[in-house]
């Protein structure tokens, strides 16, 4: 019982919802151009057909600068109200300042502080969970959580393996208090730094900093040993999402949705068959977008916002570089 006089403890509701994709499109066929594959085989092994591209000397602060925008207007609210930027990224606009910073700046959020929090494909569920404790504990009460990557500034267009998956984009979510039962309900996070060898980008941190000869060696982009990131992602997002359903004694019947990042199609579909759920009740962009890694989550959440009912139960789950993955069980707040 909480001390408010509701029967339910205070919880982060998600109370708007905004993305942002940039026009610019990179298909299958473009790719074709650039390295040796073809539309039949990115589509057969990934389910992608295209990405976005976000235009040179434009950061992943603009993502993040658009989404706050829309929120604030949908919601009604002024960015001053804003008490905490979170933003979850691998493609900050600059090492430092932190990305959060640049993007309270220009939507003028001069109340609020925030940082950058680094999970890869995850980042968005890390900063999801880290964003509601400031709400459950009642320190704040309104709570900006971005998602959101330019991951054509880290990709290699020379490398098959790698630049079909990636594209730029990403949203963010608003957070405030709730006390009839809706919000962030659960949260299972996992991390293995042990994971690094198999997906990380080899240069531009303290262990190698720059140089010549990391810029021509192509150092800077992406490195994927994809089949065994795939074996892991497999396995550990669909266990992942089986055990927050069992945690929370949800049955397939009681899941409205599973919003899985969009990483490949198989992985999402094998995880959709280990929680028993039809394709229907499945969020899927990756078709038209790719994987934006901290972007992918919120980016589903605005596309089916129309469709989603006070009460649906939602079940967010992802797998990424560190290695790092989890899922969270959301009780949607408000109708689309
Ligand atoms: O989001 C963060 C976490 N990341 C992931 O979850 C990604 C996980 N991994 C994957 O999604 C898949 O491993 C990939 C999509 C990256 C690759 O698919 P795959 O089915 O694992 O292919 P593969 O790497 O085993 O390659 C199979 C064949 C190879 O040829 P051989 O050796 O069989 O002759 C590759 O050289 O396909 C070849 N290949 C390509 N062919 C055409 C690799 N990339 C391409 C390409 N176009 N782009």
């Amino acid at each position: 019982m909480s001390t408010n006089g509701s029967p339910f403890r205070t919880t982060a509701a998600i109370t708007a919802v905004h993305a942002y994709v940039p026009e610019k499109v990179l298909s299958n066929h473009d790719l074709e151009g650039m390295v040796e594959t073809n539309d039949a085989w990115i589509t057969e092994r990934t389910g992608i057909k295209e990405r976005r591209i976000l235009g040179k000397g434009v950061g992943t602060s603009e993502i993040g600068v658009r989404s706050i925008r829309g929120i604030c207007e949908k919601r009604g609210i002024d960015p001053l109200e804003i008490d905490l930027v979170i933003c979850a990224t691998v493609t900050p606009d600059h090492v430092f300042p932190a990305t959060a910073n640049i993007i309270c700046d220009r939507v003028g959020a001069k109340n609020a502080w925030g940082f950058d929090l680094m999970a890869a494909c995850s980042g968005f569920l890390y900063a999801l969970t880290t964003g509601a404790q400031f709400i459950e504990t009642g320190r704040y009460k309104k709570v900006v959580v971005v998602g959101a990557d330019k991951m054509s500034s880290i990709i290699n267009y020379e490398d098959r393996s790698t630049c079909i998956i990636f594209g730029d984009g990403g949203g963010a979510v608003l957070l405030e208090p709730n006390t009839e039962g809706y919000g962030v309900m659960d949260s299972v996070l996992y991390a293995d730094g042990a994971g690094c060898q198999y997906l990380h980008q080899k240069s531009g941190g303290s262990v190698s900093p720059p140089t010549i000869r990391t810029v021509e060696a192509n150092e800077h982009a992406v490195f994927q040993e994809g089949k065994a990131v795939f074996k892991f992602a497999v396995t550990n997002m669909a266990d992942v999402s089986a055990e927050i359903m069992e945690r929370n004694h949800l049955r397939s019947e009681d899941v409205a949705w599973l919003v899985p990042h969009q990483a490949n199609l198989r992985i999402i579909d094998a995880t959709a068959r280990r929680m028993g759920l039809s394709e229907e009740k499945v969020m899927v962009n990756i078709d038209r977008f790719g994987n934006t890694t901290a972007g992918t989550l919120p980016l589903l959440l605005w596309e089916w916002e129309p469709k989603l009912k006070p009460g649906d139960n939602l079940v967010l789950s992802a797998f990424g570089g560190g290695f790092t993955w989890g899922a969270i069980y959301v009780k949607w707040a408000y109708g689309g």
